[in-house]
């Protein structure tokens, strides 16, 4: 399984890039907004440079289909680790999977974007999307389990052979990302703050405190028995 950060803090990034824990990175506009990076294709090219050939989804930013083609050309021209992310609808409603078919007949990657149900994540996938992108806070916002539409999402890939991925955003909780992993993500895209919270337990402090506390007397051991020989 995969691990992006949903950011476009490049320090958070970097950061999280040498623990080793990270595959990729994802955003969009309100992430690019809040993290302070107004110039997009300025902040998509320092982030792609950084991530090396990981990939980095950079969201179009129209409801009109054309623009949307155009935008997503242009920016799979910013870097090769470029991945453009196209959403399943306007915000009137209108499809978008011709914009998806288009630029994924192209040889460009396309991250469907705000998902909501299964149905969604089957058209994006016939339609060429390469990532499947289920938003599960949103999902569970209207009442609905994410882990059921990522789990038949998932299995709905595997048995017809389609070599899209399933990408999980929208994190809540650190709780929602064991859930994603368990349903059979490919991919968990994770803000991060919740990555500190994943990789801290009190108990492991208290059992590393232990560990070095005896380790301390230990070596005052050794010290008392040089001074009696
Ligand atoms: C994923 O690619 C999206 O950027 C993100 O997870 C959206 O989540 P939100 O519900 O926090 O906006």
């Amino acid at each position: 399984m995969q691990i992006f950060v949903d950011s476009a803090n490049y320090r958070e990034i970097e950061h999280w890039l040498r623990q080793g824990v990270i595959d990729g990175v994802t955003t969009n506009p309100s992430i690019m907004l809040k993290d302070g990076v107004y110039d997009i294709e300025e902040g998509a090219r320092r982030l792609c440079a950084l991530l090396g050939s990981r990939p980095v989804s950079i969201e179009v930013t129209s409801n009109d289909p054309a623009e949307m083609l155009e935008q997503g050309r242009a920016f799979a021209h910013w870097a090769p680790n470029v991945v453009v992310k196209i959403p399943v609808v306007n915000e009137f409603g209108d499809s978008c999977l011709g914009v998806i078919h288009q630029l994924a007949s192209e040889g460009i990657r396309v991250n469907t974007t705000a998902i909501l149900s299964f149905n969604q994540g089957i058209l994006a996938t016939k339609a060429g999307a390469t990532y499947v992108s289920i938003f599960a806070g949103r999902v569970a916002d209207e009442g609905n389990d994410p882990a059921t539409i990522v789990r038949a999402m998932r299995r709905w890939l595997d048995e017809w052979g389609y070599a899209a991925k399933v990408l999980v955003g929208s994190i809540r909780a650190v709780m929602d990302v064991q859930n994603a992993a368990m349903a059979g993500a490919h991919i968990i895209t994770i803000a991060p703050q919740f990555l500190p919270k994943m990789v801290d337990h009190k108990y492991s402090r208290e059992t590393v405190r232990q560990f070095n506390q005896d380790a301390e007397k230990a070596l005052a051991q050794i010290s008392q028995l040089r001074v009696a020989r």
